[in-house]
This record gives structure tokens, C-alpha cells and sequence, in this order.
């Protein structure tokens, strides 16, 4: 016998409990993804050469900024910073060698900000620097709810499971290999996703939520160690070098960094480069471009799996998406290769942020992100260019030891040759086995999608975390005093949320961005000596003796290397040791021409110099515009 007062009752309990679900479920969650040593080298960025499909489908549902920096051009330093919302000279670190919360203040993170407001919050892959740089625990449990995960066959990273021309193994800088053969049978980016995949289906059964998890993938950074299927996606006569790969006349010595982790690799160690400008035989060059992109396309694929699989739950409606690469890579522009430097391509980074119901109108489940094979362009899995499935076996060995020994001009012929004999014997009877050749695959490349926001602004990566504390409806930072060590939350950064409003809503994809935009974006760079010497590219705090200040201008960019002190963090500005001026705004985008030492812009160098010491808070807009 059933009274309407129980049911009354049951009905004020559904009410009560529905309405504080429905409060929680409008919580955005944040999916944020963060990828090693990933330059702006994407289908999205205009690169018409790159697979990189799922990467550009987040695009043309996102805002994707142009004109994104990194503080530090190295992983520990810049992920710090921008976790932290701080500049290196407040997190005090430049290498990897100090807990901020130990060595400069106790900061709060932007995962440990989402923490404490009741998020759960995970980390897959490399998102902290792991290491002393997060005090050995990713920062467990300051920033997480559960402990950091890392791919157990991360610790392969250095061992000797690249096949080498004498069949042997080797610890090699261009590794595309055969998964199956790989320790434990995969990679750990592989696993990352994995892992990610199993966090995501626990959310749901469990109802965790709001949730922000953060995704840190490996590739594209060196080794070069991925499936080898994603050397088809680039043969090597679609390879071009930088149009500026030789060493700049006017770039003085200390703006130099000697790629010491690439020479330490057994196949580069082989080709004897001098040191420490090189450079790098060109048929060698090619290699590690090749490589650099296959690996860049094996991290899309890694990426569309994250997304579908966010989509797939039901997560695309209510999670912004962020996805940031560290820093950028010199892919042998001024003869340079890694990070380490303050040149324009070792700062700038692809950063896009999806956000729905602004950047786009979420569909029904499983019909946002839907997975897009990086390798759908190539007719049939051969794997390997030019030559046939039967034969691929044995491909790589006998590809490897022709590249060690020929030059790449050779190297084409002789293959053009043995691609032609094949194709007179199989000309009557197989068409299924097809090549990827420019001869044989008659589709072309599909256009990638230009859709989705583009801001031309100047934005810094310190920006993200009150971006999405503001996006997500939580606590925004406010701007840290000067001496911030003793304030633990606040931010040297600021809020993109307008910028990104006008944006969508003006529809303003170019042009300036008036009160809500930056002046300048700071990078910098310290280094142990002004030639470089076997510690130039990452210098122990200890060792640094100079620091390269670097502002980005929507003219140009201007660099200072001025004598610094380690001890109390600061730079000596009456000591330069070197000055570099760069303009972009004219025909000087690769940064070739230094012309800080023409008589002609001595006046503005006068003035850019007089910016750059007022430092980033004076080039914030103008709302911020305090002192
Ligand atoms: C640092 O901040 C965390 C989080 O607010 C707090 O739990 C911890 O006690 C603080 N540590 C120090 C040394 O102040
Ligand atoms: C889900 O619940 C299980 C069992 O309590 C727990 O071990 C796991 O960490 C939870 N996962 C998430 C993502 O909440
Ligand atoms: C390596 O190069 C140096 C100078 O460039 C030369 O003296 C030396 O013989 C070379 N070694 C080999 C093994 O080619
Ligand atoms: C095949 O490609 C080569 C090099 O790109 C070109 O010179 C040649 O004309 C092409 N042949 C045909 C039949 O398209
Ligand atoms: C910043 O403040 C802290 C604590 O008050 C102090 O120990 C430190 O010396 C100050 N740093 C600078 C550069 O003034
Ligand atoms: C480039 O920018 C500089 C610095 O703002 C300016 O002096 C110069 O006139 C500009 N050149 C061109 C071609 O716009």
C-alpha cells in the first residue's frame, strides 16, 4: 500500500539530488594534452606536407593561436612554468634540477587548482618534468588525485633496440621500428593512450566528475623511435631542406647551441660532425626531418584515439580541450637542430584550445571526434617507400646500411631503378600492391581543413592556467606582486577568454586585438659561456653565467644575452654580451639577418632594449597595464 507521502518524499529527494547533479555535470571537465619538443609542423599550421588528421580535426573546432610562446625553450623549465603560471626567474628553474616548492614558493599548479576546487585530476605520460624538476613524485598529491602515470616502457628510452646496418641493435637517433619486436610488444605512447582510454571508461562507471586530465605524450622528442608504417606517409623526395640551413653571419657565438644530444646517438655519432657548428651531411638531415614528421603523425594517431575515445563517453559536450606542444625544434634552420635556443622556432608552439558551445556546437556522441587514420592517404600497406609488401622485411636494414653509406641523390636512384624492374614484372597481373610513389598514388593529399578560429595575438604559455580557470568558472589568479614567493596563487600570466570571445564572436580571426592583446611575448634562455662548449645547451644552475632575453614583437624580435647571477636570479643589464634583431614584418621571418649591429637601427635598438628590461609586465594589455 503505497501513500503519496512517501512518494512526495521520493519525488523532494529525485528534485534535491537531480538539481545538485545537474549543478556538478555543468562543470567543464578539461582534457589537457601536452606533446614533447612539437613545433607548429601540422596540417593545421599550413603545412600541406603533414598527416596530421585528428590534430587538425581539433583545430577546426577550436581557436588555434599563431602566435603562441614558450617561456624557456627546453621541457622542465617551460613545463614548471607553465603549470605554475610563473616566469623561470619566479620558478627559479632553468634546468632540471630543483622542486619550485622547495627552491622559489610554494605555488599552486593549474591541476592542483582544479583539485582543490573538486576536480578529480590525473596524469598520463609526461605532463610534469618527472624527476627532482616535480619532486620525484610528479607533484603527487599536490596536483593529483591519483599518483602520475608513466608508460612502463618509457625506461627503453636509451636502450639499444634500433636495428643498425651490421644487424645489430643500437641506441639510435632515426628509430621507426617494428612494434611487435619492441620490448614488452608496444611503445609508450602507445600505453599512455591505453591508459588513458581505461581512466576515461572508469570516470563514466564511477560518475567522477568534474575531471581534468592531463595527457603528456613523448613523440615527436628524440629517439625517433615509432612505427615504422609512418616512413611511408614521407619519402625522402618529398623532403626539403629549411631554405635557411646554414649558419647565420651575424649570429653571434653565445646564441649557438650545439645539439650535444643528437651527436650522442650511435648513428649520428658515425657521421663524425664537427663540432660545434657542423653541419650534418644533408642525406642525414633529411633523415631526422623525415623521422621528425613520421613521428609527429604516430602522435596524431595517439591523439585521434584520446579524442574518440573522450567522444565516444559522452565527454565532448562538456570538456575543453587543450593541446600545447612544450616548445618547438630546429629542423636545421641556421644549421641548428633541438630546442635550446631563443630562435623564433625553437618558442613558437602550436596551441589550440576547444571549448564547446564557443569555439563549437557540439553534435551527439561519437560524432565530434571521430578517429581519422594518419595513414588513409597511402593506397596499401606497404611498409616501406618503394618497395613491396613481400619485400619489406628485410627493407629496413638494407634502406639503413644504402643511407649510411650513399648519398641520398644515389640512394633515390638506385631505388627508381629497382621500383622500375619491379613495376615491368608485375605490370600485367597486380594492381593491389601499390607503391607509394609520386608516379603511382594518384590521390592526392586532401586539403586540410582551415576551419575553426586562428588568433593572430601574441599569447605566452603562462596564459593557459587563468584561461581555464576562467573558462572552467573557477577562481581566476590575479596578477603575482613582484616578489611573489611567499604568494601562492597568482599568475605571471593572463586570461585569454577575451581575446578568445572576440575572436569568435566578431568573428576576428586577424588584425589587433586593441586592449585585450600583449605587446610583446618573453622567452629566454641561459647559457655557461659565450662559445659554445659542451654544456651550452642545458647549463646547470650552478654553470649559468649568461642569460639570452628574448621579446617577440609583431615587427620583430629582439634578443639581449646579458651577464646573469645565478644566486639571486637576476640579470646584469649594464653587462651584454650579445644582441640579436630580427624583422619579422619585413622579409626576415627565419631569422637569418641579425641587424642589431646596423647603424640604421640603432635608435630602435636603443628602445626595444628599454622594453625588454621592463620586462613582460609592461607589455601586458592595457587593462592589466599596472605597475
Ligand atoms: C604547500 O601548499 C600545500 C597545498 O596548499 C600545502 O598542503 C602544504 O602544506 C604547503 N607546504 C608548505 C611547505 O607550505
Ligand atoms: C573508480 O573506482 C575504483 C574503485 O573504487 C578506483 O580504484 C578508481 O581509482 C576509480 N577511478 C576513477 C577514475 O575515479
Ligand atoms: C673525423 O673528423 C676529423 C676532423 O674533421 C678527422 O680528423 C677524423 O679523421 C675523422 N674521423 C673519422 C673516423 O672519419
Ligand atoms: C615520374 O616522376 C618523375 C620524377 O618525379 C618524373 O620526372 C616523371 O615524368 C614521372 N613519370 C610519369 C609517367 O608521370
Ligand atoms: C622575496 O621575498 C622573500 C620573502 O619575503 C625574500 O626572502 C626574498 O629575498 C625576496 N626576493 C627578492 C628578490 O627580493
Ligand atoms: C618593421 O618594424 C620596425 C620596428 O617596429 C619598424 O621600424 C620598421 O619600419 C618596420 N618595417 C616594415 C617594412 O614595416
Amino acid at each position: 500500500m503505497t501513500t503519496p507521502i512517501p512518494l512526495a518524499v521520493l519525488l523532494i529527494c529525485l528534485k534535491i539530488d537531480s538539481s545538485s547533479s545537474s549543478s556538478t555535470a555543468e562543470k567543464k571537465n578539461i582534457l589537457f594534452i601536452v606533446i614533447d619538443d612539437l613545433r607548429p609542423t601540422l596540417g593545421c599550421y599550413g603545412n600541406n606536407l603533414m598527416s596530421t588528421p585528428n590534430i587538425d580535426q581539433l583545430a577546426s573546432k577550436s581557436i588555434r593561436f599563431n602566435n603562441a610562446y614558450v617561456q624557456q625553450a627546453v621541457c622542465g623549465p617551460s613545463r614548471i612554468s607553465f603549470l605554475t603560471s610563473r616566469r623561470p626567474d619566479t620558478t627559479h628553474l632553468y634546468d632540471f634540477y630543483s622542486y619550485w616548492r622547495l627552491a622559489a614558493g610554494n605555488f599552486t599548479t593549474l591541476p592542483q587548482h582544479f583539485k582543490e576546487n573538486g576536480y578529480f585530476t590525473a596524469s598520463v605520460g609526461k605532463v610534469f618534468h618527472p624527476g627532482r624538476a616535480s619532486g620525484f613524485t610528479d607533484d603527487y598529491p599536490y596536483s593529483w588525485s591519483i599518483p602520475a602515470y608513466h608508460p612502463p616502457t618509457e625506461k627503453y628510452k636509451m636502450a639499444k633496440v634500433c636495428p643498425g646496418s651490421d644487424g645489430k641493435k643500437h641506441m639510435n637517433l632515426i628509430c621507426p621500428v617494428d612494434v611487435s619486436s619492441m620490448p614488452k610488444g608496444t611503445l609508450p605512447d602507445i600505453q599512455s593512450t591505453k591508459h588513458a582510454q581505461k581512466l576515461i571508461k572508469e570516470i563514466v562507471h564511477n560518475k567522477t566528475k568534474p575531471f581534468f586530465l592531463a595527457v603528456g605524450y613523448h613523440k615527436p622528442h628524440i629517439p625517433f623511435k615509432y612505427p615504422k608504417k609512418f616512413l611511408d606517409l614521407y619519402p625522402l623526395s618529398k623532403i626539403k631542406l629549411p631554405a635557411d640551413d646554414t649558419l647565420p653571419p651575424g649570429l653571434p657565438s653565445v646564441a649557438w647551441n650545439p645539439w650535444d644530444d643528437i651527436r650522442r646517438r650511435d648513428d649520428v655519432q658515425k657521421l663524425n660532425v664537427s663540432y660545434p657548428y657542423g653541419p650534418i651531411p644533408e642525406y642525414f638531415q633529411k633523415l631526422i626531418i623525415q623521422s621528425y614528421y613520421a613521428a609527429t603523425s604516430y602522435m596524431d594517431e595517439q591523439v585521434g584515439h584520446l579524442l574518440s575515445a573522450l567522444d565516444e563517453n559522452g565527454f565532448a559536450q562538456n570538456t575543453i580541450v587543450s593541446f600545447v606542444g612544450d616548445h618547438g625544434w630546429s629542423l636545421g634552420e641556421h644549421q641548428e637542430w633541438s630546442k635550446f635556443s631563443n630562435f623564433e622556432v625553437a618558442v613558437r608552439v602550436p596551441l589550440m584550445m576547444y571549448v564547446p558551445g564557443l569555439t563549437s556546437k557540439p553534435g551527439p556522441a561519437g560524432t565530434n571526434f571521430p578517429f581519422k587514420d594518419p595513414l588513409r592517404n597511402l593506397k596499401a600497406s606497404t611498409s616501406f617507400p618503394f618497395l613491396g609488401k613481400k619485400s619489406a622485411e628485410n627493407a629496413y636494414l638494407r634502406w639503413e646500411n644504402s643511407q649510411l653509406r650513399t648519398d641520398a641523390n644515389h640512394f633515390m636512384r638506385q631505388h627508381e631503378r629497382k621500383w622500375r624492374m619491379m613495376q615491368a614484372s608485375q605490370e600485367n597481373e597486380d594492381l593491389t600492391i601499390r607503391f607509394n610513389h609520386p608516379n603511382i598514388s594518384s590521390k592526392k593529399t586532401t586539403p586540410v581543413q582551415t576551419s575553426g578560429w586562428i588568433s593572430d595575438a601574441l599569447v605566452e604559455l603562462v596564459d593557459m592556467f587563468p584561461t581555464y580557470s576562467e573558462l572552467a568558472g573557477l577562481s581566476v589568479p590575479g596578477l603575482c606582486p613582484r616578489n611573489s614567493s611567499r604568494v601562492d596563487f597568482c599568475t605571471e600570466g593572463v586570461s585569454l577568454v577575451k581575446i578568445l570571445k572576440e575572436t569568435v564572436e566578431l568573428k576576428k580571426k586577424k588584425g589587433k586585438f586593441g586592449e585585450h592583446g600583449k605587446l610583446a611575448a618573453f622567452s629566454q634562455y641561459p647559457r655557461p659561456s659565450d662559445t659554445p662548449q659542451h654544456n651550452s645547451d642545458l647549463p646547470k644552475l650552478a654553470d649559468i653565467k649568461i642569460m639570452g632575453y628574448s621579446m617577440r614583437t609583431t615587427d620583430c624580435r629582439y634578443t639581449e644575452w646579458v651577464s646573469f647571477n645565478h644566486r639571486q636570479f637576476a640579470p646584469n643589464w649594464d653587462e651584454v654580451h650579445a644582441r640579436e634583431l630580427y624583422f619579422h614584418n619585413s622579409s626576415d621571418g627565419l631569422e637569418n639577418h641579425n641587424q642589431a649591429y646596423d647603424k640604421r637601427y640603432h635608435g630602435l635598438v636603443l628602445k626595444l632594449s628599454e622594453k625588454l628590461h621592463q620586462g613582460w609586465r609592461a607589455a601586458l594589455p592595457h587593462k592589466y597595464n599596472v605597475n
